[in-house]
């Protein structure tokens, strides 16, 4: 599909006159994420700041500045006379050569976005083993059309682990196997527009690609704050979402853990308003500060569907999820997988049973944490060495935390000078729904990197904010966000 000129209706941007947040954010928010996920491709020509002002009634002004801000972070170009345009991604080549378009990525200088493990050290050789075993020794029938809610021992494997490594009771009957947790809710939320839902809760912020999820399932995603304590449940009273989407061991992407009265708060919402929990457990079986806190599950089994997946223990590419769900609505989750791809690849289920089976993805895990906790305290002491006035947040969990920058303005400009010099990295910001007011800052993701790699890279992230702040119209910027 090449670039094209876009009419105002096909930006699908729409404003919330009931939101605080000023309109021209809500129209630069939307249009950001279009870019940043791939929806709006480089070259497309945008309606003119007239046409797209018309299109929304608002005035012209709000169209100017919005647009004016995506330039000044690099998003889209303004030429005089003609209609601004989406640039390029510098990240992105394409291949003239290839036979179809295929997008090839340069690597960044400095990789910190969050979401992936490090895949250097993936068990390449235990999973081969698994997979050899588990292929000569599977009966003839397991290759063929099986459940699918996935292979029954695989599922009596998965049921093991939660059960151990979260707290979640559950029978291996009330496990699905899924591609991962985007795949989870997807079906999830396919169910739930099917059953007459329009509109799903999130914290706000939370994962964009959620929310894009959601959307295309046709459900509004409705943004609910989250403070140190998580979700803030009480803003759920009376809003009369179906289901909220909740990471309560870590949240992404502020990094809090829900507290104790907050997630028995919000198990009573869900059961006081005959709503539905959505337990995103993305990332909780790395956690270095604090005993482990079991998941949310046990508090309400019959109203939380928990979501669970292999992509930050093993490798995102593996494609392999869970999700144990309630009685209620066990039937229409499944007929979304069974009437969209019929069953998840049983070669894959067959490896993974033998290798949860053999103990490896244990064994994984007690080398990984001791390896993330160590790239953890070595991410906060290059912080706390070169931007030691820069308070940071979410570190007592996971695979990222967050760098907390006092106003969306200074993270606006300070990820712009970052993707300028190569170093890529998430804002809060692009994990907001509209309504957000902050907290903003830098999502750090440190899976993958060595320690030397961590120092280099958070001395050269500390470099770009000394140059923001030395600009002499910038003025001293990070002096007293703390
Ligand atoms: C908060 C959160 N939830 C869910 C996912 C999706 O994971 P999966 O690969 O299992 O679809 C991610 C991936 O980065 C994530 O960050």
């Amino acid at each position: 599909m090449g670039p094209r000129q876009l009419q105002a209706r096909d930006l699908l941007v729409s404003i919330d006159r009931s939101s605080r947040a000023p309109i021209a954010r809500q129209i630069e928010d939307q249009l950001r994420r279009a870019i940043r996920t791939g929806m709006l491709i480089g070259g497309s020509q945008l309606p003119s700041t007239r046409a797209l002002a018309q299109d929304l009634s608002v005035s012209r002004g709000v169209v100017v500045r919005a647009y004016a801000q995506l330039s000044t972070e690099g998003y889209i170009d303004l030429r005089q006379g003609a209609n601004p345009s989406v640039r390029r991604p510098v990240e992105v080549t394409r291949e003239s050569a290839a036979p179809r378009e295929i997008q090839r990525v340069r690597r960044p200088r400095f990789d910190l976005r969050a979401g992936v493990p490090d895949l250097g050290v993936f068990p390449r050789h235990a999973w081969l083993r698994s997979q050899r075993q588990a292929l000569m020794s599977a009966p003839d029938l397991d290759l063929g059309y099986i459940d699918s809610r996935g292979l029954e021992r695989l599922r009596v494997q998965i049921a093991d682990y939660v059960g151990r490594a979260r707290g979640v009771a559950t029978t291996p009957d009330r496990v699905l196997v899924t591609a991962g947790s985007t795949h989870s809710l997807s079906l999830i939320a396919r169910a739930l527009a099917r059953r007459g839902a329009r509109t799903i809760g999130f914290e706000n912020p939370s994962h964009m690609v959620l929310h894009e999820v959601a959307e295309r399932a046709g459900l509004r995603p409705v943004g609910f704050p989250v403070d140190e304590e998580g979700l803030v449940v009480e803003e759920l009273i009376g809003a009369s979402v179906p289901a909220v989407v909740v990471s309560p061991a870590h949240q992404f992407p502020t990094g809090h853990a829900l507290s104790g009265s907050r997630r028995a708060a919000l198990a009573r919402w869900a059961v006081d308003n005959d709503a539905l929990i959505i337990e995103d457990d993305y990332d909780a079986e790395f956690r270095y500060d604090r005993a482990s806190v079991g998941a949310l599950h046990g508090l309400a089994p019959e109203r939380v569907i928990y979501l669970g997946s292999a992509s930050k223990t093993l490798a995102p590419g593996l494609r392999i999820g869970w999700a144990v769900l309630p009685p209620s609505f066990d039937v229409q989750i499944v007929q979304e997988l069974s009437r969209s791809i019929l069953q998840m690849s049983t070669f894959d289920q067959l490896a993974f049973e033998t290798f949860l089976r053999a103990g490896e993805l244990d064994r994984h895990l007690r080398k990984m944490r001791v390896v993330y906790r160590q790239r953890r305290d070595a991410v906060v002491r290059a912080l706390e060495e070169e931007l030691p006035d820069v308070p940071v947040g979410g570190i007592a969990a996971g695979l990222h935390l967050v760098l907390e920058l006092g106003s969306y303005e200074l993270e606006q400009s300070v990820y712009a000078a970052s993707r300028e010099q190569s170093i890529a990295l998430e804002s809060i910001s692009e994990h907001a729904l509209p309504g957000y007011e902050g907290p903003y800052g830098l999502v750090i993701g440190y899976g993958p990197l060595s320690e030397p790699a961590i120092r280099e890279a958070i001395r050269e992230l500390a470099r770009v904010l000394t140059v923001l702040e030395n600009r002499a119209d910038s003025g001293p910027m990070l002096r007293g966000v703390a």
